[in-house]
């Protein structure tokens, strides 16, 4: 198969929640460009509106935050629902637990059945005071107030845990300090640095030390990496031909998937444009090519965790196998990625080993069929459609409505840069 044409695609998804949060705790009015929109972040703007923030998503390419200030939220009448967004419930989590009000965190399915105590613990040895109603998942009731600090070393490599963290130290005024295994993705970072907060980064570890108020400001969205991802997975898995992708962020915490699909062979160019608010931003050159397997280490995971269902299913059409250590997070992702990765490429007739933290996928150039289950997971259901869409077209993926969560226009660019538009 051919692959060709400019794809832009949407808005991250990380960046757009922290754009959306931290415009609304700011002194005035944000501008986000090239926001996402998608149900994740709709649930982000609706849960900020239920506690009395006005945000105007009607124009065409802006999205504008009218911020209150650090304590400026209110309680919400309901509860808060966050959909299938587990950055939104996270985030939530923390910034509430430096309000003295009572709010109620809830979720879709999926959402409900994933972990929350990795946030609430540290949270509630800053002072905050959660109820689950069941054992570690929403629905939760947080009721914070005043906060003391926090020096926190977290036993997983997650930016859902660290931001959470960070924002329940500017919300409520007090010095956070985070460690973790690995680096995660450092978008809250980067972000709070420019807007003036003192926050010192290392390479494992950050320090918060809260005292300025957040400005207004104005920023582009970068466009999504993790979204990219699956365009890129095509033009690599076509037989001829070039994929140009424009605006897309690189920041390097979230570059794994280049790095190790250039080790497998692949031909990927980066000219870097310019930066918004401390992201780089880049047009991205991707030519088909051969893919051989590779190893991927536990210390490259967390810069591309959210690629894994990609790569591994690029990894069926890789020569040889890859090996992937240190992916346990799988479990806790949109579903349990790590078994249902493992069950979906056996069903379609790939050899696959996996432990509770590895997986091992034996590429093949047989042809390959069979239905795909997608749990409801966005991720799952867009890294099959690919594989189906590039020659393989036995494999099924009836799941056409998941990818709404990051990236609802998916199913179009994957027919415009195939041209089966
Ligand atoms: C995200 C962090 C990652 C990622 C998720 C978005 C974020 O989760 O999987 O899709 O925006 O901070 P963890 O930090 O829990 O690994």
């Amino acid at each position: 198969m051919k692959i060709s044409g400019n794809v832009r695609p949407p808005g991250d998804k990380s960046i757009t929640h922290r754009l959306l949060l931290i415009g609304a705790l700011s002194q005035g009015r944000c501008i986000l460009r090239h926001a996402l929109r998608s149900d994740d972040s709709q649930a982000m703007s609706g849960a900020l509106r239920s506690l009395g923030i006005e945000i105007d998503d009607a124009g065409s390419d802006r999205v504008i935050v009218n911020g209150k200030g650090l304590q400026g939220l209110r309680k919400a009448s309901a509860a808060l629902d966050c959909g299938n967004s587990g950055t939104t419930a996270r985030f939530l989590l923390g910034t509430l637990a430096a309000y003295s009000f009572e709010s109620r965190i809830v979720g879709d399915r999926s959402l409900s059945g994933r972990p929350m105590k990795r946030v609430t613990d540290p949270l509630t040895l800053m002072g905050a005071k959660f109820c689950f109603e069941r054992n570690d998942g929403l629905p939760v009731i947080v009721k914070g107030g005043r906060l003391a600090a926090l020096n926190y070393g977290s036993p997983v490599a997650s930016a859902q845990i660290k931001s959470a963290l960070i924002l329940a130290g500017l919300a409520g005024g007090v010095e956070v300090a985070v460690e973790e295994p690995q680096r995660s993705r450092d978008h809250t970072e980067r972000l709070l640095a420019e807007l003036g907060q003192d926050i010192q980064i290392q390479p494992r570890s950050v320090r918060f030390r809260p005292g300025a108020a957040v400005p207004e400001f104005a920023a582009e969205v970068p466009g999504d990496m993790s979204a990219a991802a699956f365009l890129i997975a095509a033009a690599s898995l076509a037989e001829s031909g070039e994929l140009v992708l424009e605006r897309v962020g690189v920041n390097p915490t979230r570059t794994g998937l280049v790095r190790v699909l250039r080790s497998m062979g692949c031909q990927i160019e980066i000219a870097e444009l310019g930066s918004s608010l401390g992201e780089p931003i880049a047009t991205l050159s991707v030519k088909a090519g051969e893919l051989r397997g590779v190893n991927i280490s536990r210390s490259d995971v967390p810069s591309l965790i959210d690629e894994i269902p990609m790569l591994a299913v690029l990894a069926a059409r890789a020569q040889g196998t890859t090996r992937f250590d240190g992916v346990g997070e799988l479990a806790f992702k949109e579903s349990n990625r790590l078994e249902l990765l493992g069950d979906n490429l056996r069903r379609i007739g790939v050899g696959v080993d996996s432990t509770d933290d590895s997986l091992i996928v034996h590429g093949t150039d047989k042809p390959l069929g069979g239905r795909i289950e997608t749990g409801g997971d966005h991720r799952m259901a867009m890294a099959f459609a690919v594989l189906s869409a590039m020659g393989n077209s036995g494999v099924e993926v009836p799941d056409r409505l998941s990818p709404v969560v990051s990236y609802p226009d998916f199913f179009q660019d994957l027919s415009r840069i195939t041209g089966d538009a």
